[in-house]
């Protein structure tokens, strides 16, 4: 089994998604291990998204992920970090698959970052260094 770090990012929890979201995370047969509310502070999504330092939407994503509370949760499965990437689609959510969580949910509201409602760790290296932060 592994673990990985599921964010419902903001803009999820401020339109009411967080069940609906948790419920398909369920659906699927991952274990809850941890969750918590979190209010995301700067120095820990500096380290959060640390690779992307320096692109256009760094300062519009740190902002976004400041704007409201997130859940972190702390999922476990085989091969959950690859089953949640799948489950939730590919960033960009006007074009992630229909039946995905941002497929479903997701469009672009014309802003400056893709408000796209979750995260997941994308390998186990991230997985351990995420979930160190979020629930360290
Ligand atoms: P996460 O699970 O949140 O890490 O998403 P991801 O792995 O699908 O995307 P990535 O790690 O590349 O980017 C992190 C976040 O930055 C995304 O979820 C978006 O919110 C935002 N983002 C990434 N790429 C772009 C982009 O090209 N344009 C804009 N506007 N936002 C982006
Ligand atoms: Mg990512």
């Amino acid at each position: 089994t592994e673990e990985t770090l599921v964010l419902v990012k903001p803009d999820g929890v401020a339109r009411g998604l967080t069940g609906a979201i948790l419920a398909r995370i369920e659906a699927k047969g991952y274990a809850l291990v941890d969750i918590r509310l979190v209010e995301p502070d700067r120095d820990r999504l500096a380290a959060h998204y640390a690779e992307h330092e320096g692109k256009p939407f760094y300062e519009p994503l740190l902002e976004f992920m400041m704007s409201g509370p997130a859940v972190a949760i702390r999922l476990a499965g085989n091969r959950v970090i690859e089953g949640f990437r799948s489950l939730a689609g590919t960033t960009d959510p006007t074009t992630a698959a229909p039946g995905t969580i941002r497929g479903d949910y997701g469009r672009d509201w014309g802003l400056a970052v893709q408000q796209n409602l979750v995260h997941g760790s994308d390998s186990s290296e991230s997985a351990a260094r995420e979930l160190g932060i979020w629930f360290g």
